[in-house]
């Protein structure tokens, strides 16, 4: 298939579309690295660099030949669920607006699939655990609130244009895959921030949270390996049907908490990492673990690499070998 790829500069788009040129399909990038990099580009894609908003119509076509693409993998967006909260704008516009401009340019050219990265945080603070698709949504911030928008935008296109969509709610995306992973300027995840203070780019690892109802206190995530997410998307392009559009929870589907990854980093790296207690972070829940089983049984997804030293083992060896290239060493 020829694939666009918007947001391919980033960690997870970079990760798929290696493994996407790594099948035998041709890909086109599209980013603006805003907050990508340019070399996390993997060779053998052609990199269009722009705002999706700004070019997609032109990359797409404007529908007076057949359709250039076979479907778009919609990575491109605003994702710090902070900075959500402060500038709103910046959300609504970069994740929403842009998404619309994206779905015109489809219709426009009759670009037939579109495979979108929703999230967890759509649905806010779950009534239960594990969570599945059919669970309420909503969203305690500005960021989750506009992903559940585009899903509700996509589910119209694709009910009123053919539009075959798939969703994927992405739970926690971590580890890393042949030199694509995380190297982001502002860094708030957790396996990268514990890993950069093994590597002495940071003094300490902060515990946001020791009081939550959880076994050891601390607040609990479903990891899942970029890799298993790479292979969901793949399967999603296989199954999308016309005028459906399909929303599938994915991760793990078992929980840790954060000293657990902390151990587990602690484990995989043999290194001795600082901690310190501080008050919970504002809109985390307590707990967040995806029912995948929608995935397993309409897509056949399996994830593969559930282990969490895995997980963390791959993420170690990328940051590892990123040197100078790495944004946390030259901050
Ligand atoms: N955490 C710390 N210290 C840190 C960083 C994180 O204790 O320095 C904790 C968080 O409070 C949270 C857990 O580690 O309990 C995981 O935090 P991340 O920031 O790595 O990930 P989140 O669970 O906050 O975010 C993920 C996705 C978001 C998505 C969200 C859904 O990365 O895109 O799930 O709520 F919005």
């Amino acid at each position: 298939m020829r694939l666009l790829v918007t947001g391919g500069a980033g960690y997870v788009g970079s990760v798929c579309a290696t493994v996407l040129l790594e099948r035998g399909h041709e890909v086109v990038v599209v980013d603006d690295l805003s907050t990508g990099n340019a070399d996390a580009v993997p060779t053998g894609a052609e990199f269009v660099e722009g705002d999706v908003a700004e070019v997609a119509s032109s990359v797409l076509g404007d529908g007076s030949t057949e359709p250039r693409f076979d479907g778009v993998l919609h990575f491109a967006a605003q994702s710090l669920v902070g900075e959500s909260v402060v500038a709103p704008e910046k959300y609504w516009r970069g994740n929403v607006v842009t998404t619309i401009e994206l779905l015109e340019a489809m219709r426009v050219s009759r670009t037939p699939k579109l495979v979108f990265s929703s999230t967890a945080a759509t649905y806010g603070e779950p009534e239960r655990s594990p969570i599945t698709e059919t669970d309420p949504t909503r969203p305690t911030n500005p960021y989750g609130a506009t992903k559940l928008a585009i899903d509700h935008a996509i589910t119209s296109y694709a009910n009123a244009y053919g539009l075959a969509a798939t969703s994927l709610r992405y739970f926690n995306v971590a580890g890393a895959y042949r030199g694509a992973g995380e190297n982001r300027v502002v860094e708030t995840h957790l396996i990268p921030l514990v890993l950069q203070v093994a590597l002495g780019q940071r003094d300490k690892i902060s515990i946001f949270g020791t009081d939550w109802p959880t076994q050891d206190g601390t607040a609990v995530r479903d990891y899942i390996h970029v890799l298993d997410l790479a292979e969901a998307h793949l399967l999603a392009l296989g199954a999308a049907t016309p005028g459906t559009h399909s929303i599938y929870n994915l991760g793990s589907g078992a929980g840790f908490s954060v000293r657990e990854v902390i151990s587990a980093c602690q484990r995989v790296t043999g290194l001795p990492i600082a901690v310190e207690d501080a008050p919970r972070r504002a809109g985390d829940p307590a707990v967040l673990i995806a029912s995948s089983e929608r995935a397993i049984a309409d897509l056949g997804w399996r994830p593969e690499h559930t282990d969490l030293d895995e997980i963390v083992a791959d993420a170690w060896e990328f940051l590892q070998q990123l040197g100078d290239r790495s944004h946390a060493h030259r901050g």
